[in-house]
C-alpha cells in the first residue's frame, strides 16, 4: 500500500490531508500508522477531506495517509447469513475476540471467513455462454438459505471450467473466457461498492403485499413486496417492536436488520435478543436467514453513516439471487444525524435544522434501492427488496426534516402516536393519519388470493373509524345519550374494530401473528355484528342496551386468541351464535 498524503488537520471523525492528488472521491484510505479506515468525502485539488470510521483521538498532523485505490465496498459470498457486522462490515465477534468489548482502532477484519470451506454444487454447464447474474452453482449457506453464486455484474462469456467441490471463498471454482477473449478465474468471493446500487434488468410494480401478520399493517396500511415504508414516532411508541415483528413474521426469505440504537444499551439488547429469536415458519433460529448491521453507541458516528449503505448492498445481493428480502433500518434518524455531523465539520452550507442541503437526495437515493425487480441473468428470476425505515424525530415531531424527506419518497406511512402508546393501544399506529399508496396496486392480488370483499370490508371499517372521530367531538360536547341509536352503533362497532381487531399484542403467543385468512375472518365477524345490529335497530321494539351488550360480543373480542388451525371451525361457531342471539333478541322484542 503506498503512502499518498499527509494529515494537516484532525477534527473528530474528519481528517484533512494534503498531497492526495492520486485519490478519487469515495476511495477508502488508511489514516496514520494506526491505519484507521476512512473514506474520501471531499476533494479540492490535492486536499482531501476524509470521513474516518474509527476514533481519531491521538492522531496528529504530519502523519501519513495511505490509499487503497478502492471505494468503500462489502464482501459478498457465503457466510453473510448469521453474521453481525459493524457499519463497515467488520464482524462483531471477530472484533470482540481481538479487542474485547471495546472496539479499538485499526483492527482489520474481513467481512467473510477465509478459512471456512463450503460444499459448492456447480449447476451451470461447462461450455455454455453465460451473462452477468447467471447462477454458477449453489452452497447450502444455512439450513434456511441456499446461497446462489452468480456471475457478477459486468461479466459475461463462455464457461471453460466449473467443478463442484469443497472450497473456501477465495479458491478458484472455475474459469470463464470473457467476451473480449480474456480468461478469468471464478471465485465465490465478490465485492461491491456500497454507495452504488447493484444493477437489475428491470423494475416492476410492487403489487403483491408483504404479508406481515400484523393486522393494522396487512389490512389497513399494507406494503407491497419491493416497496418502501416508514415508521416515524416518538421515543417509546413502538418503532423497534414493529421492526422486530416484521423481521420475524413478514413473508420474506432474507432479513437485513440495520440497527442504530437510540438509547445507550438498546443495541446491546437487540444483539442479545436477536440471535435467540425463533423463525416461526421453520422453528430454526431466525438469524439463519438474517444478517445484522449493528451500531452500538461506542462506535464512531461515521460508521453509522456507512451502515445504511452496507446493509442495503447486502440486501441487494440476496435479492439478485432471486430472494424476497426485507430490510429494516432502526433508526434512520441516527444515520441522518451522522450526515449532519460530517456536513457541519466540512463547514457546508446547512439546510433545515443543520442537516445538509443534500439530506433529501440521500434519503431518496437510499429508498430508491428498494424494488420488485427482474434480476440480471438469463433465467428471468424475479425478486424483491422491501425497505422499512424507522424515524425517531425529537418529541415525535413530524415536521422534522428527516421525517419530511422520508415521507416524500416512501409509499407507506405508519404514524406512531404517543397518545395511543400511552393508552397501551399497540401497535400505536394511528388509523387516521397513516396511509399506504399500495392499496390500489395490490387490490387485485388480495381479491384473487384472499377474498373478493376484502377491500370493501376494509373500506367500510375505515369509514366507521373516521365517523367515530367526528362523533367523538359531539360526545365530548353533549354526551353519549344524545347520539341516535345508529350513531351509538357506529361508536360500538368502531370500538370493536380498534380494540378487538387493530390492537395486537406482540408478546402474546397467538396474538403476535395473524394470518391473512384469520385477519379477514376477524374483520368480517366485527362487520357482521355491525350489519346484523343495524338491521335489528330498524325494529322499534328492540332493546338497544341488550343489543350493544350481546354476550357474543365478548366472543368477538376474544377471537384474536383463536389458534390458526381452529380458525374455520371457531369463527363459524361465533357467526352462528351471533345470528342466534340477534334472533332471540328480536323475538323478545316481539313478546313485550
Ligand atoms: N405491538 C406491541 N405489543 C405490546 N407492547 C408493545 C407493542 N409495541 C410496543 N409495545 C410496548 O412499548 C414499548 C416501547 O416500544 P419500542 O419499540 O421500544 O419503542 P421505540 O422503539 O419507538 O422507542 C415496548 O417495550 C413495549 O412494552
Ligand atoms: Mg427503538
Amino acid at each position: 500500500m503506498e503512502r499518498t498524503g499527509t494529515i494537516v488537520k484532525v477534527a473528530g471523525p474528519l481528517v484533512i490531508a494534503e498531497g492526495m492528488a492520486g485519490v478519487k472521491m469515495y476511495d477508502v484510505v488508511l489514516v496514520s500508522e494506526a491505519r484507521l479506515v476512512g473514506e474520501v468525502i471531499e476533494l479540492r485539488g490535492d486536499r482531501a477531506s476524509i470521513q474516518v470510521y474509527e476514533e481519531t483521538g491521538g492522531i496528529g498532523t504530519g502523519e501519513p495517509v495511505y490509499s487503497t485505490g478502492d471505494p468503500l465496498s462489502v464482501e459478498l459470498g457465503p457466510g453473510l447469513m448469521t453474521s453481525i457486522y459493524d457499519g463497515i462490515q467488520r464482524p462483531l465477534n471477530v472484533l470482540r475476540e481481538k479487542a474485547g468489548d471495546f472496539i479499538t482502532r485499526g483492527i482489520r477484519a474481513h467481512g467473510l471467513d477465509r478459512e471456512r470451506r463450503w460444499d459448492f454444487k456447480a449447476t451451470a454447464r461447462k461450455g455454455s455462454k453465460l451473462i452477468a447474474g447467471d447462477i454458477l452453482g449453489t452452497v447450502q449457506e444455512t439450513e434456511l438459505i441456499e446461497h446462489r453464486v452468480m456471475l457478477p455484474p459486468g461479466v459475461s462469456g463462455e464457461l471453460l471450467e466449473l467443478d463442484s467441490g469443497e472450497y473456501n471463498i477465495e479458491e478458484t471454482i472455475g474459469k470463464l473466457k470473457t467476451d473480449s477473449g480474456e480468461e478469468i478465474e471464478l471465485r465465490m468471493l465478490q465485492s461491491w461498492p456500497v454507495r452504488k446500487g447493484r444493477p437489475v434488468s428491470g423494475k416492476r410494480t410492487p403489487n403483491i403485499p408483504l404479508v406481515t401478520g400484523q393486522r393494522v399493517v396487512d389490512t389497513f396500511f399494507p406494503v407491497g413486496k419491493g416497496g418502501t415504508a416508514c415508521v416515524p414516532g416518538p421515543f417509546g411508541s413502538g418503532k423497534t417492536v414493529i421492526q422486530h415483528q416484521l423481521a420475524k413474521y413478514a413473508d420474506a426469505d432474507v432479513i437485513v436488520y440495520v440497527g442504530c440504537g437510540e438509547r445507550g444499551n438498546e443495541m446491546t439488547d437487540v444483539l442479545m435478543e436477536f440471535p435467540e429469536l425463533e423463525d416461526p415458519r421453520t422453528g430454526e433460529a431466525l438469524i439463519k436467514r438474517t444478517v445484522m448491521i449493528a451500531n452500538t453507541s461506542n462506535m464512531p458516528v461515521a460508521a453509522r453513516e456507512a451502515s445504511i449503505y452496507t446493509g442495503i448492498t447486502l440486501g441487494e445481493y440476496y435479492r439478485d439471487m432471486g430472494y424476497k428480502v426485507a430490510l429494516m433500518a432502526d433508526s434512520t434518524s441516527r444515520w441522518a444525524e451522522a450526515m449532519r455531523e460530517m456536513s457541519g465539520r466540512l463547514e457546508e452550507m446547512p439546510g433545515e435544522e443543520g442537516y445538509p442541503a443534500y439530506l433529501g437526495t440521500q434519503v431518496a437515493a437510499f429508498y430508491e434501492r428498494a424494488g420488485r425487480v427482474e434480476c440480471l441473468g438469463s433465467d428471468d428470476r424475479e425478486a424483491s427488496l422491501t425497505v422499512i425505515g424507522a424515524v425517531s424525530p425529537a418529541g415525535g415531531d413530524l415536521s422534522d426534516p428527516v421525517v419530511q424527506a422520508t415521507l416524500r419518497v416512501v409509499k407507506v406511512f405508519w404514524s406512531l402516536e404517543d397518545k395511543l402508546a400511552y393508552k397501551r393501544h399497540f401497535p400505536a399506529i394511528s388509523w387516521l393519519n397513516s396511509y399506504s399508496l399500495y392499496i390500489d396496486s395490490i387490490e387485485p392480488w388480495l381479491k384473487e388470493h384472499f377474498a373478493e370483499d376484502w377491500t370493501d370490508l376494509r373500506d367500510e371499517a375505515m369509514a366507521l373509524l373516521q365517523r367515530e372521530a367526528e362523533l367523538e367531538e359531539i360526545v365530548r360536547l353533549v354526551g353519549m345519550e344524545s347520539l341516535s341509536p345508529d350513531d351509538r352503533l357506529v361508536m360500538e362497532t368502531s370500538r370493536s374494530i380498534r380494540e378487538d381487531f387493530l390492537h395486537q399484542n406482540a408478546f402474546h403467543p397467538v396474538d403476535t401473528f395473524t394470518s391473512a385468512n384469520k385477519q379477514y375472518r376477524m374483520l368480517k365477524l366485527v362487520m357482521e355484528f355491525h350489519h346484523a345490529a343495524k338491521a335489528a335497530l330498524e325494529n322499534p321494539d328492540v332493546d338497544h342496551e341488550a343489543l350493544f351488550n350481546l354476550p357474543v360480543r365478548e366472543q368477538i373480542a376474544r377471537s384474536k386468541y383463536i389458534e390458526e388451525e381452529k380458525v374455520d371451525e371457531e369463527f363459524g361457531n361465533i357467526e352462528s351464535t351471533l345470528s342466534k342471539q340477534i334472533e332471540e333478541l328480536l323475538a323478545q322484542g316481539r313478546e313485550v
